[in-house]
């Protein structure tokens, strides 16, 4: 919660969350976005290499609920990859009988 005692600290939905007591529990954690296990995924390797929050999850930080916009394939991945040349070996992604 220390994000958002700074963050978007306008948003009615902020606000009631900023309210609540320090051991309420205020909703069921869902993840939205989200790969199988079997997928390797790392945010600092991106992050490292200057990809943007936006190219992955689209303007997040100005909307109050987080919601799937951009889905999470194998072929936005090799997209993104092939267009940056990045690896798109099987194994960069996946463990494959290793
Ligand atoms: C290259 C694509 C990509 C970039 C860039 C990226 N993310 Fe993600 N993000 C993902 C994927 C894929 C997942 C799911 C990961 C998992 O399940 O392990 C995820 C998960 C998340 C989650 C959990 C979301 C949920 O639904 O609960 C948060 C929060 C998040 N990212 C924030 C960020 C922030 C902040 C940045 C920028 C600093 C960022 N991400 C940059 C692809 C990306
Ligand atoms: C918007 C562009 C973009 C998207 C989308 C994207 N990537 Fe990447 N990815 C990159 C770039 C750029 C690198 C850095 C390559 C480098 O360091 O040379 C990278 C690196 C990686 C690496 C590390 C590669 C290595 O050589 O160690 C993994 C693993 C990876 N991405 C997995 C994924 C997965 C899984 C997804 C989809 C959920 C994904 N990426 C989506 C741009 C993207
Ligand atoms: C840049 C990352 C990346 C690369 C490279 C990659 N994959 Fe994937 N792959 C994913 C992600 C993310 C998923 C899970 C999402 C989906 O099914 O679209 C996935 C899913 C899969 C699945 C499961 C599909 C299903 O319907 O459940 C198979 C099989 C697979 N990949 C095989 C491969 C093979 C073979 C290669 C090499 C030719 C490869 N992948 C390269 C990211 C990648």
């Amino acid at each position: 919660m220390n994000c958002h005692r700074t963050v978007k600290t306008d948003s009615p939905e902020i606000k009631k969350l900023v309210a609540l007591p320090p051991d309420a529990t205020p909703f069921p954690k869902r993840q939205v976005y989200t790969v199988e296990d079997f997928v390797f995924f790392s945010h600092a390797r991106h992050r490292k290499a200057g990809v943007d929050c936006k190219e992955c999850h689209a303007d997040v930080a100005s909307h109050d609920n987080v919601t799937l916009e951009i889905p999470v394939t194998m072929k936005s991945c090799v997209a993104c990859h092939n267009a940056r040349h990045a690896s798109v070996t099987c194994n960069t992604c996946h463990e494959l009988g290793q």
